[in-house]
């Protein structure tokens, strides 16, 4: 089996264009994925309700409890990034579902992010990856871009810095015994040239295994204004259920007994810059990755489990709360008066079939809170195992 030698041809000059040819050669390595449910290729223990089929797993990167440990203290670290300000919780938070709370967040030098950080919640079952991204696969590959990226710049790790960065995490004594546990195959896991492919997959096994299915609503526990706000939900009239679909709230759901995945993208009307459909650059959508015109504007419906912990809302944060993502429903778009990026997101050509206005009263509304409400998993967001591994201060993430 072929490697995924990532870092083989880092010495090079042309460090990203080396950086995406041996991405797209991990793409090619890791779509070979474990359909059968009852053969699993790891012994992780998932810790699913058995309604929820499992996840898929990389054949290169097979689930395992060292990695996944070795991930968390990976996640917390931020000796991780250029100048050590930044770690992976610095923007994904576990008591907000591992979102952030802003509308975009700032990377290790201070460069603003042109989209809402994601929640982290059953990512193992995104068919693809980020708010609009059709060529990202795993999580793997999209590990790379806040590591790697600088377009805009997260952790800020470059072909001048890399080196030393590995370093430090090579002066941590932990992470000696960590990295021998997850890659007991390899003589040096932290020294030799897979040293970040390994990085990249432990904090991939870490966020895999961030699994959230003990809500109100999974444990039949949900008020009367939830169950209303559930019957609007799945109604004709409101038309949600089509696009978040299914057992994690989102039709861009795989797993080991899907057998054909589409890859689904929806304009849900939020622009309309001159009225001829335009989305403020650089949140384009899937027109962004293909340059298709009739891509514009077009993003993956998020899963909306534990959505009520993740404000503001939306690809770029520009919606404050879920009373207002419904209203924007309701109205079939939404109106921006104002610059920058006035226009009638209503009449927005390119919207989905599916948003159209609707009537909807101020009680209904806040039923549909309350259902959304019912799928926020408490046990997830305070569960141990997520949490911040370092007992040691120094080190973890600093940043509130
Ligand atoms: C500066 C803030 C920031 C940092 C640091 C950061 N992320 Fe993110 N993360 C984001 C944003 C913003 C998105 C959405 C990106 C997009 O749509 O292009 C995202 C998306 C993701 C996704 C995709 C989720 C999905 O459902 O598709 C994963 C997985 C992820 N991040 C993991 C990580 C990991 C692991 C790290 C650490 C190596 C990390 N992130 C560091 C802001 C950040
Ligand atoms: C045509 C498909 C479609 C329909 C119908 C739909 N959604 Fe969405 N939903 C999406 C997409 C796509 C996004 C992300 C859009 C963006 O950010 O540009 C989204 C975003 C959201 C968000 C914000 C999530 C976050 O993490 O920021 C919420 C909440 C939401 N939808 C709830 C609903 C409700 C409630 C309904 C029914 C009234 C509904 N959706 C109908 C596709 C749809």
């Amino acid at each position: 089996m072929r490697k995924c030698q990532l870092w083989a041809g880092l010495c090079r000059p042309a460090f990203g264009v080396v950086l995406l040819i041996l991405l797209s050669g991990c793409l090619e390595q890791s779509q070979t994925t474990v359909d059968d449910q009852g053969a699993r290729i790891s012994s992780f223990d998932w810790g699913l309700p058995e309604h929820i089929p499992l996840p898929r797993e990389p054949e290169d990167n097979p689930m395992t409890e060292e990695k996944f440990q070795l991930g968390r203290h990976l996640f917390y670290d931020t000796r991780l990034s250029s100048n050590g300000t930044i770690s992976c919780s610095s923007c994904h938070h576990q008591d907000k579902a591992f979102s952030d709370g802003l509308a975009q967040a700032s990377g290790a030098t201070g460069e603003r992010h042109p989209r809402n950080s994601q929640a982290l919640v059953n990512v193992a079952w995104n068919n693809t990856l980020t708010w609009a991204n059709p060529s990202l696969g795993t999580i793997e590959k999209q590990i790379m871009i806040p590591l790697f990226g600088d377009d805009p710049i997260e952790h800020g790790l470059n072909e001048g810095n890399h080196e030393q960065v590995l370093r430090s995490l090579q002066a941590e004594p932990e992470y000696a015994s960590l990295f021998a546990a997850a890659f007991p195959d390899q003589a040096d896991p932290l020294f030799d040239d897979l040293a970040w492919d390994n990085v990249v997959k432990a904090l991939a096994s870490f966020v895999r295994g961030l699994s959230s299915f003990d809500s109100d609503f999974d444990r039949g526990a949900m008020s009367a204004a939830a169950l209303r706000g559930e019957r609007l939900f799945n109604s004709e009239r409101l038309e949600c259920f089509h696009c978040h679909a299914g057992y994690n709230f989102t039709d861009a759901t795989t797993d080991r007994l899907t057998t054909y995945n589409t890859l689904l993208f929806h304009n849900t009307g939020l622009y309309n810059i001159d009225g001829l459909g335009a989305y403020p650059e650089p949140n384009t959508g899937r027109h962004e990755v293909t340059g298709r015109a009739d891509h514009m504007g077009q993003f993956r419906a998020p899963s909306l489990r534990n959505v009520a912990l993740t404000a503001p809302y939306n690809h770029d944060g520009s919606v404050d709360t879920l009373e207002d993502v419904i209203r924007n429903y309701a109205a079939g778009g939404r109106l921006r008066v104002s610059p920058p990026n006035a226009g009638d997101g209503r009449m927005n050509p390119l919207k989905d079939g599916f948003i159209a206005s609707f009537p909807i009263t101020e009680d209904e509304i806040q039923d549909v809170v309350a259902f959304l409400e019912s799928l926020t998993d408490q046990a997830f967001v305070t569960n141990p195992r997520f949490a911040n591994p370092w007992t040691d201060n120094s080190n973890k993430d600093l940043i509130p």
